[in-house]
């Protein structure tokens, strides 16, 4: 049943800190030049971009001056609206700048920021609050793959962080190991069906069919051309959160193509 629903595919490229305002500039108007040539149709594939919180106005004027089919957004919100904290950004200026998505609970902003899962629970709903839909990312480290097997912690992380929405939401979930990324060691394909399934089976629970029918679940971790396809054929999997390979534009405009080197 939710697996009936066509969900528009969503690549994704989380340049993390990667490519200053004039650099993404170029890069997106270069990748824009790309998909015009491909004739791409961004109905079959929904391409998003995650430039630094600086490029974010540039991106936009850009974006909807030519009326791109780029969707982008930003790496991270505040779980704050206003007010002392410093360093922060909130939701009100991300919508306020046209992003569409935000990433939340990035494993590197968990780890390198202690960020817990009651933070990355707030962030969630002050990103709805805004209209942003909220990319969620859940993964579990070699460690807790060995103590705690594979769906475990990622279908922890993912309950803690959709706790007490609506389920009327528009979100999209990013299943990273953390163990694939950057490392060049992507899962297997049945590795990341198997999680999907799982997360999908608390969509279910937690949202009610309908929303976990239409919610987009990415996964993400070293993904690259030639390995793009096989997760592209998992059923529950519907697209790709990319980083490395996001900042090579032959690469990523190929991984966007994948349907190409598939036949689909
Ligand atoms: P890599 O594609 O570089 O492994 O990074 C994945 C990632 O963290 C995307 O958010």
């Amino acid at each position: 049943m939710t697996n009936s629903v066509r969900r528009t595919p969503l690549i994704a490229g989380n340049w993390k800190m990667n490519l200053d305002h004039l650099q993404a500039i170029a890069f997106v108007q270069k990748l824009a030049w790309g998909l015009a040539d491909a004739k791409h149709d961004a109905s079959s594939v929904e391409v998003a971009v995650f430039p630094p919180f600086t490029d974010l106005r540039s991106v936009q004027t850009l974006i909807s001056a030519d009326k791109l089919p780029i969707a982008f957004g930003a790496q991270d919100v505040s779980e704050h609206e206003s007010g002392a904290y410093t360093g922060e950004i909130s939701g009100a200026f991300l919508a306020g700048l046209d992003c569409r998505y935000v990433i939340i609970g990035h494993s590197e902003r968990r780890t390198l920021h202690a960020e817990s899962d009651e933070q990355v629970a707030a962030k969630v709903k002050a990103a709805l609050k805004h209209n942003l839909a909220p990319i969620i990312c859940v993964g579990e480290t070699a460690e807790d793959l060995e103590k705690h097997g594979q769906s475990a912690v990622p279908v922890a992380q993912l309950k803690a962080a959709i706790e007490g929405i609506s389920s009327t939401v528009d979100i999209v979930v990013a299943y990273e190991p953390v163990w694939a990324i950057g490392s060049g060691q992507a899962a297997t394909p049945e590795q990341a069906e198997q999680v999907a399934a799982a997360l999908r089976a608390v969509l279910v629970e937690t949202l009610g069919e309908d929303v976990a029918a239409k919610t987009r679940i990415l996964y993400g971790g070293s993904v690259k051309a030639s390995n793009i396809a096989g997760f592209m054929r998992e059923p529950n999997v519907d697209g790709a959160l990319v980083g490395g390979a996001s900042l090579d534009l032959t690469e990523f405009s190929s991984i966007v193509r994948y349907q190409k080197h598939v036949g689909l």
